[in-house]
């Protein structure tokens, strides 16, 4: 039987059956004719619709491929983890930690228990690791447990250099010795308890040392941590298999290592990317969107944004929010902004392509400067097919949005998502574009968005999956 998360993908549009709450009001999704291959789809969005109604908001792509590549840490038991959202990164985790001898199991509704007790690599699959950036991940936990780990560059999004360096200074700290790409533990066994201060604070850097070090034997001490909400997420999980962490959720973490952790359940995070993602999508097309579950406190420079553009954003219940942008296309249009990207808690750059597209259509101008990765602007090129006014200088991009407030900024043309944010970017602008906008490079997007269409379709957006011929 081919589970979900094989290799063999028995639908292009979902794996998981759609949840009911969104299955039920769903529109029913195309089946499409052949070809499976998502390079060869395009998706075709008829713009200048309004949308309405709720998302349900899927589990964090980055805090589920953390505790994916976390459940290597637990030699003393298998671990469930619920809200892994059906996507193809998490599809390449899976097949990372089946090539390191892991068993996992898909249990539907994005549930995985995965059982790392026996491990019979200590070298993942290369050709996994290269499709994604948390490929790397699983460095930390296999050389903490192995001794070592050969572990090939990893891939993700082409946004920058992206170098490793932090990843192997801070092993070297811990008692690991680095031969190129063949990583040991100095003394043949396991790591060792020591101090690292990370230069900058990479996410994927801390969640790999913080998963070496609650392995290593003695204290830790890694300052200058990343503070997002998913290496926080991380470390819960961490703790609730046994490890000792502590300052979870700031700058410095003290770990004291144990060699075995064991087993837990665990249910990550909402996606807050996705659900900003959305916020936007509602912005764009000046409508009125309710999103759950939300945890707003990671939301926050997010609303502030998006409230000083305009949007009204109300927290309805427990972990529901309603972004409303509905009046903006009454009187008084949606306003620029000045906005650059920072570690959290300051603005995602996961957020910055979609924020840009949203700014093509305010009335005045906007800055977006980029600094956490130097090469994240290939969004703008295709926003420019697409007749947005924006100029690129260096990290910093000056959108010139709309001049009166009845001029429909963007037209619907064919364009091309050359990443996941960006792809998203193109797909919310053809919603707001005149005409009919075709992105190519879908396979970006089913990356990091869980039934991306199929939620848009389910707001009344005009948009549809095609292959390519
Ligand atoms: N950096 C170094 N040396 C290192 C590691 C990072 O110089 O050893 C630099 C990077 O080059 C970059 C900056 O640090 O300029 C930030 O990179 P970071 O390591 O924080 O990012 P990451 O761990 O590679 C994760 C997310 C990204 C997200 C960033 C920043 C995962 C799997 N990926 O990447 O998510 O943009 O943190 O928040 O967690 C996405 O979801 O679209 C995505 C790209």
């Amino acid at each position: 039987m081919a589970l979900p998360f094989s290799h063999s993908i028995p639908s292009p549009v979902s794996l998981h059956p759609m949840p009911s709450h969104l299955a039920a009001d769903a529109p029913a999704v195309p089946v499409l004719p052949r070809s499976t291959d998502h390079h060869h789809h395009k998706l075709v969005i008829s713009g200048g619709g309004h949308l309405s109604g709720h998302v349900p908001i899927s589990g964090s792509k980055n805090s589920a491929l953390a505790v994916l590549a976390g459940a290597l840490c637990c030699s003393g038991g298998a671990v469930e983890v619920r809200g892994v959202p059906d996507i193809s990164d998490a599809r390449a985790m899976v097949a990372i930690l089946r090539s390191l001898g892991a068993q996992v199991q898909e249990r539907g509704g994005g549930e995985l228990a995965v059982d790392s007790t026996a491990l019979s690599s200590a070298e993942p699959a290369a050709d996994e690791v290269r499709k994604i950036r948390a490929g790397f991940f699983v460095l930390g936990p296999l050389v903490a447990r192995l001794g070592e780990a050969a572990v090939a560059l990893p891939g993700g999004c082409s946004i920058g250099a992206r170098p490793v360096d932090l990843y192997l200074r801070g092993l070297s700290a811990l008692g690991a010795v680095v031969e190129l790409m063949h990583v040991k533990a100095a003394n043949g066994r396991g790591l060792t308890g020591g101090r690292f201060h990370l230069d900058y604070p990479s996410v994927g850097a801390s969640e790999t040392l913080m998963m070496a070090a609650s392995m290593a034997e003695g204290v830790s001490v890694l300052t200058n941590v990343a503070q997002e909400p998913e290496v926080a997420d991380l470390a819960r999980f961490l703790v609730a298999c046994g490890a000792q962490i502590k300052g979870v959720g700031t700058r410095t973490l003290v770990i004291d290592g144990r060699r075995s952790l064991h087993g837990a359940q665990f249910t990550v995070i909402p996606d807050r990317i996705e659900t900003g993602t959305f916020m936007v999508a509602a912005a764009i097309t000046r409508s009125c969107v309710s999103l759950s579950p939300v945890i707003p406190c990671h939301l926050t420079i997010i609303i502030d944004k998006l409230s000083a553009v305009g949007c009204r954003i109300s927290q309805k219940g427990d972990g529901i929010l309603e972004v409303s942008a509905a009046t903006a296309t009454a009187g008084g249009d949606l306003r620029g902004l000045y906005l650059k990207t920072l570690p959290y808690p300051g603005f995602p750059t996961d957020l910055q392509p979609q924020f840009m597209a949203l700014l093509t259509t305010c009335g005045g101008p906007s800055i977006v400067e980029e600094s956490v990765f130097e090469n994240r602007m290939h969004h703008v090129k295709e926003l420019q097919k697409l007749g947005a006014r924006i100029e690129v200088h260096g990290r910093s991009a000056f959108v010139k949005g709309r001049t009166t407030q009845r001029n429909v900024a963007l037209s619907g043309s064919k364009v091309e998502a050359a990443d996941l944010r960006g792809g998203a970017a193109l797909v919310l602008a053809g919603m707001a574009a005149r005409g009919v906008t075709e992105v190519v490079g879908v396979h970006h997007i089913d990356r990091g968005y869980e039934n991306f269409e199929a939620k848009l379709l389910n707001l009344g957006a005009d948009i549809s999956r095609e292959v390519i011929c």
